[in-house]
C-alpha cells in the first residue's frame, strides 16, 4: 500500500515527509494505522549526527494507533485493536524477559538495523513503486508515519480510556522517565530525588518520584518554562544548573544529599559528571538515562576524591537505564491506569500537536525548549 512517512536520509539533514510503499505484514507482523507519535529527543541524536543510525530510516518509536491487519500466526492482537508501541520489542521468553526485564529483551539486539524481527528484511520502501530502496524503522517501530508494519513483539494492546494524544507517550518517554526514578533509581517513601533535565522524560521522572513517595524532588533545568511545569508535576524545589543545585540540595537535606539522581538531559554532558556525583547521598544512585554523543570523551571522575565526590567512601552507585527498566506489557497498561485515575498527568505533558508534515517545526520547538512533549497527530 501507499502511505507517508518522515525519513532521515543522512545525518545533518532535516526529516523529509515522503510517500512510501509498505508491504503487507508477514508471519508474526502487524499493520498499524498510526494515530499519534511523540517527538522523543532520541531521534534528534540521529538527525544531528550525535548517534549513528542505519540510513535511510523512518523515525518514531513512541506512538499509538489501531491494528489494521495481521500476518499469519499473530495471536496477540486483531484488526481494530488499540495499541501503544513498545519502543523496545519484547518476546516474553528470552532469559531477560523471563526474569522480568523486558527492557533488556534479546530482540533489542537488532534495534539499530531497523529491519523486521522475523526475517531481517524491510517492509518499508522509499518512493511510489514497489521495489524502491529499503527503509529502516526507528526502534523497529517507525511511527513517524501514517502506517507502519511491526512485529507483534512491538505492540501492547491497551484499553481505549486514554486518547492517542496522551497514550503514545507511555511507549517511550513516560515509561522511561517514570521507570528511571521508580525502578532504576529505587525511589522510596521519604527519598530525596534530583531530576537533571525536565523535558519529556524528566517530567515523567518527577511524577514517578512523587508517586513513589519522595519527600524532596529537585528539578534542574536551564529553561524557566520547564522549571514552572516541573512544579506542576510535583517538584518541591527547582534549580537552573547542577552546580547551582548543590547548595540548595545540601541545605534542604541537611547535608545528606539525594538518594536518587536521574539524568534526563537532552544531550548527556560527560563534563558535568563530577558535579552530578556531588548531588548524591551515601549509597545514592545516579541513573544514567540520557544519551551521550558518540564522539565525546568519557567523564574525568574523582573516584576517590573529596568526600562529597568519593564513589568508594560514600558507596555511590552509577547505573544505566534503558526504557525505564520497565516491563512494557505490564507497565504501559499500569501507567495508563494511573492516568485514568488522575494520578499521572499526561495531558499536561503534551504542549503542542503537529501534523506529520510539520515534524521539523516540532523538533525545532523541542530544541528551543518550548515543549515538554510535542506530538504528531496523523
Ligand atoms: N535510556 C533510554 O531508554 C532513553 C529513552 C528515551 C530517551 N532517552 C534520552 O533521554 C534524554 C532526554 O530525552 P527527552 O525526550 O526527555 O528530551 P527533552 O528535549 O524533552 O528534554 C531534555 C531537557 O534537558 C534540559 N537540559 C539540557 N541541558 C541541560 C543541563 N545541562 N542541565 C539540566 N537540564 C538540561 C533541556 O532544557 C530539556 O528540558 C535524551 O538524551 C534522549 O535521547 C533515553
Ligand atoms: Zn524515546
Ligand atoms: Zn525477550
Amino acid at each position: 500500500m501507499r502511505t507517508q512517512a518522515a525519513i532521515l536520509w543522512e545525518p545533518g539533514t532535516e526529516w523529509k515527509v515522503e510517500d512510501i510503499e509498505l508491504d503487507p505484514p508477514r508471519a508474526g507482523e502487524v499493520l498499524v494505522r498510526v494515530a499519534t507519535a511523540g517527538l522523543c529527543h532520541s531521534e534528534e541524536h540521529h538527525r544531528n549526527g550525535d548517534v549513528p543510525f542505519a540510513a535511510p530510516m523512518i523515525g518514531g518509536h513512541e506512538g499509538a494507533g489501531y491494528v489494521e491487519a495481521t500476518g499469519p500466526g499473530v495471536t496477540l492482537v486483531r484488526p481494530g485493536d488499540y495499541i501503544v508501541f513498545s519502543s523496545i520489542p519484547n518476546c516474553g521468553r528470552c532469559p531477560s524477559c523471563a526474569e522480568g526485564r523486558q527492557h533488556l529483551c534479546d530482540l533489542g539486539a537488532g534495534i539499530m538495523k531497523g529491519r523486521q524481527i522475523g526475517d531481517g528484511t524491510a517492509r518499508h520502501h522509499a518512493g511510489r513503486a514497489a521495489g524502491g530502496p529499503d527503509l529502516g524503522i526507528s526502534c523497529l517501530v517507525g511511527c513517524h508515519a501514517r502506517h507502519t508494519v511491526v512485529n507483534e513483539a512491538s505492540v501492547i494492546p491497551v484499553d481505549a480510556t486514554a486518547a492517542p494524544e496522551v497514550a503514545c507517550l507511555t511507549g517511550c518517554g513516560v515509561a522511561t522517565g517514570w521507570g528511571s526514578a521508580v525502578y532504576a533509581g529505587g525511589t522510596r517513601p521519604g527519598s530525596s530525588v534530583a531530576v537533571v533535565g525536565c523535558g519529556g522524560l524528566g517530567s515523567a521522572a518527577i511524577q514517578g518520584a512523587r508517586l513513589a513517595g519522595a519527600r524532596h524532588v529537585f528539578a534542574i533545568d536551564p529553561v524557566p518554562f520547564k522549571r514552572d511545569k516541573a512544579r506542576d508535576f510535583g517538584a518541591t524545589h527547582v534549580a537552573e544548573t547542577v552546580t547551582a543545585a548543590r547548595g540548595l540540595v545540601r541545605e534542604v537535606t541537611w547535608g545528606r544529599m539525594c538518594d536518587v539522581v536521574v539524568l534526563t538531559m537532552g544531550t548527556g554532558r560527560a563534563d558535568l559528571m563530577d558535579d552530578i556525583l556531588a548531588l548524591a547521598a551515601k549509597r545514592g544512585r545516579i541513573v544514567v538515562t540520557n544519551i551521550y554523543p558518540v564522539r565525546d570523551g568519557g567523564p574525568a571522575l574523582a573516584l576517590n576524591g573529596p568526600a562529597l565526590n568519593g564513589i568508594a567512601a560514600w558507596e555511590k552507585q552509577l547505573v544505566g537505564c534503558i526504557f525505564g527498566s520497565v516491563n512494557s506489557r505490564a507497565d504501559i497498561p499500569r501507567l495508563l491506569g494511573l492516568y485514568s485515575d488522575g494520578r499521572l498527568d499526561l495531558t499536561g505533558m503534551v504542549t503542542r500537536t503537529y501534523p506529520l508534515e510539520d515534524i521539523n517545526a516540532g523538533y525545532q520547538d523541542m530544541r528551543d525548549g518550548r515543549n515538554i512533549r510535542g506530538v504528531l497527530v496523523m
